[in-house]
């Protein structure tokens, strides 16, 4: 099965890159200090799909998902949307910084592919 590797140095700060994989497209967001904060501070109890931030993103500089909303499946447009993170134009679906849904159609968070961290890369698959 096809693995995908990313070099972390070309995603600056700040930015959520669009790849492809497996014929999905992958959003790889590179935090702020300030995202960081503000994802590991919800309160997940609130939350539709109760994940808190530390278990969706193992690295909390990096947030790895597939941009294939959990409602029909459109692609969500990132940095927009009421939660700082991800909004789906279709029907309405907004996702914050940890690709948690908040509000909108969509049952469920997008899907963090299995991946991992080496000193320079993002290996996804
Ligand atoms: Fe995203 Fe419906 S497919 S809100």
């Amino acid at each position: 099965l096809a693995k995908i590797e990313i070099k972390l140095d070309d995603i600056p700060e700040g930015k959520s890159v669009t790849f492809k994989w497996r014929g999905k497209p992958l959003f790889v967001r590179h935090r702020t200090d300030e995202e960081i904060e503000t994802e590991g501070n919800v309160d997940v109890a609130s939350l539709r799909d109760p994940e808190h931030d530390s278990i969706r993103c193992t690295d909390p500089k990096w947030l790895v998902v597939l941009g294939v909303c959990t409602h029909l499946g459109c692609v969500p447009i990132a940095d927009a949307g009421d939660f700082g993170g991800y909004y789906c134009p279709c029907h309405g679906s907004h996702y914050d910084a940890a690709g948690r849904i908040r509000k909108g159609p969509a049952p469920l968070n997008l899907e963090v592919p299995v991946h991992i961290f080496t000193d320079d890369l993002l290996i996804v698959g």
